[in-house]
């Protein structure tokens, strides 16, 4: 387990951000009347889509809320960072959207929570887009999640489902947006943020008048700020000022102890609560749960 002392943090700040999460997580996140679905996209690789998936995810879960958090990209990595079997033999999201199989079947409990699953994903995930073709209907290919994300529902009360996208706009992808009401886009703080973020969006609105009327943008996180720079500061309000009251409040920021957890099978609200990482993904679960 690391220290509660990080590069940036003096030791004093971080004892009491490790007192401040551990009073955080007892006190109650607000419970969703039904079960909120959120989608975690951005077609540019690396800005933290995994990382916050996993971390909210894992905030949420230690409230006690129940999540369940499905692996919809062929590396992995949601599945890694919860310690989920998703090698060699293991079945998860392919079997769910390929072969008929149930996620309550597939679903594994994520070590350490108690209310905490994940769907995994397996490298055989990568040929999903081409076996659809070769196998589904062109009419019936983008709601393969969606209609087995309803029969899960019908019988398992979830207060979250986070969906966790590969870095392309796919039909992997565009499952997960037709099957969810919201979309959350991280946005990691650094030189070009914003480019390519208008085909997302424009990807969106596709879905949203062909496949999924309900479907919104309703959250953006800005990532891997790092304080040393202007440069992540003039990206903050760049992207404030495209997306307005969309935005967090809470900016997460550059940290080391948030890079480290996955190699561990952990995410950092468990690998260190204290860190200013774990800190920053708490108090953006909270305002995720505060805003509807
Ligand atoms: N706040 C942070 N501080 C330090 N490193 C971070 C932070 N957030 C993410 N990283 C690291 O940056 C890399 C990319 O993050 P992540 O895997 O979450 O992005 P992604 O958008 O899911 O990537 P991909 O597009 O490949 O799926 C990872 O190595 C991750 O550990
Ligand atoms: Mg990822």
């Amino acid at each position: 387990m690391a220290s509660f002392e990080e590069e940036d943090t003096p030791l004093a700040a971080a004892a009491a951000a490790a007192v401040y999460v551990r009073r955080g997580l007892k006190g109650s996140f607000s419970k969703p009347k039904k079960t909120r679905i959120l989608t975690i996209a951005n077609q540019k690789g690396g800005v933290g889509k995994t990382t916050t998936a996993v971390n909210v995810a894992a905030a949420m879960g230690l409230a006690g809320l129940n999540v369940l958090v499905i692996d919809l990209d062929p590396q992995g990595n949601a599945s890694t960072a919860f310690n989920v079997d998703h090698w060699e033999d293991a079945s998860g999201t392919f079997d769910v959207l390929l072969d008929g199989e149930t996620i309550a079947d597939m679903m594994s409990p994520a070590p350490g929570f108690e209310s905490l699953w994940v769907l995994p994903a397996t490298l055989d995930l990568a040929g999903a887009d081409i076996e659809m073709i070769t196998t589904v209907a062109e009419t019936e290919r983008p709601f393969l999640l969606k209609n087995a994300l309803e029969v899960f529902l019908a019988d398992h009360e979830m207060d979250y489902v986070f969906v966790d996208c590969p870095p392309s706009l796919g039909m992997l992808t565009i499952n997960a947006l037709a099957a969810v009401s919201e979309v959350l886009i991280p946005i990691q703080c650094e030189f070009y943020a914003l480019e390519g973020v208008q085909q997302l969006l424009r990807t969106i609105e596709f879905a949203k008048e062909r496949l999924n009327p309900d479907l919104d943008v309703s959250t953006v996180l800005l990532t891997m700020f790092n304080s040393s720079t202007n440069l992540s500061q003039s990206v903050v309000g760049e992207v404030r000022g495209y997306f307005g009251d969309k935005v967090l409040d809470t900016v997460i920021p550059r940290s080391t102890y948030v890079a480290e957890a996955p190699s561990f099978g952990q995410s950092v609200m468990t690998y260190d609560p204290g860190s200013s990482g774990a800190v920053a993904y708490l108090a953006a679960a909270r305002e995720i749960a505060e805003r509807k």
